[in-house]
């Protein structure tokens, strides 16, 4: 086999939560090109069945699932479903995640459960369904998205709740890569910096930070959703199948100074 070849995904049956937008829609198209069938996530129909139907456009199997990862009865079925259609479960990317910019004085109960419950609870959720199926086929990668924020403090504005989150992310990702790795899942996250969404693009709220984030960025400009894509797949991939517990963090060097 050829150094290459460790990188095709053909035959792998995969599911990404949160795929129908931002870096998670990147990312179900990019396992698809590298050969995928993809299962796309999220709580919004029509978001993910545009996602899905892009996948079938290019070839591959794709269906679109109704998953709610706050929400446990709704993860196991999500991953039921997979099971039911494919037979089994190759690859997870545990994507879906919620933003705050809050000042710390101001977190209030409401906005603590929001982003907690999708962010760790919701990741921890997903893990479990996917690991359940995974374990007995002895085989397995699961992918969970963290971000720089796991080990920064984001400057100028205030989101301590979601970096606590992230850091959440990232441990969980190293405790239970440790626990499963012995059973054949092998588990890792990325840590995007700064990448431009649909969310984010033209956003009133993000424009007055643009210049700091490209002024403290090495590579002085924010990232695509598309520069998120070749991490994942090395990650899901026969390349990095001594790779275990690594967060693997694409910020244009924003976390070195
Ligand atoms: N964009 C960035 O700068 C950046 C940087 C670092 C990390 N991240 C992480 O990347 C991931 C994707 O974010 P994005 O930037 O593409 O933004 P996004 O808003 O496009 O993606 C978030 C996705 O999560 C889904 N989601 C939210 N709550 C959910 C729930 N309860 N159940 C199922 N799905 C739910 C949303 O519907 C959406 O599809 C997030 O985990 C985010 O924290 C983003």
């Amino acid at each position: 086999m050829s150094v290459l070849d460790k990188f095709n995904l053909s035959g792998k049956y995969a599911l990404v939560t949160g795929g129908g937008t931002g870096i998670g829609k990147a990312i179900a198209n990019g396992l698809a090109e590298a050969g995928a069938d993809v299962a796309v996530t999220g709580r919004t129909l029509s978001t993910i069945e545009d996602t899905a139907q892009g996948i079938r456009d290019i070839g591959r199997e794709s269906i679109a699932v109704q998953m709610d990862v706050t929400n446990k009865k709704s993860v196991d079925e999500g991953v039921d479903r997979v099971i039911d259609t494919w037979g089994k479960l190759d690859i997870a990317i545990n994507n879906s995640g919620q933003f705050g910019w809050i000042d710390g004085v101001e977190v209030d109960e409401q906005d603590w459960d929001r982003i907690m419950d999708t962010n760790v609870k919701g990741v921890l959720f997903c893990m479990q369904a996917e690991a359940r199926v995974m374990i007995p086929c002895r085989s397995g990668k699961i992918v969970n998205n963290a971000s720089m924020s796991a080990r920064i403090v984001n400057h100028p504005q205030n989101q301590s709740t979601y970096n606590t989150s992230k850091a959440a992310v990232a441990h969980l990702t190293r405790s239970l890569a440790a626990e499963w790795a012995p059973l054949g899942v092998k588990v890792n996250s990325i840590s995007p910096g700064y990448t431009v969404t649909e969310r984010t693009r033209n956003a009133s709220h993000v424009a007055p930070y643009r210049d700091n984030w490209n002024r403290d960025t090495p590579v002085q400009r924010p990232a695509e959703t598309s520069e998120m894509v070749g991490a994942v797949i090395f990650l899901c991939s026969g390349a990095s199948d001594f790779v275990v517990g690594h967060d693997l963090v694409i910020d244009g060097g924003f976390s070195l100074w």
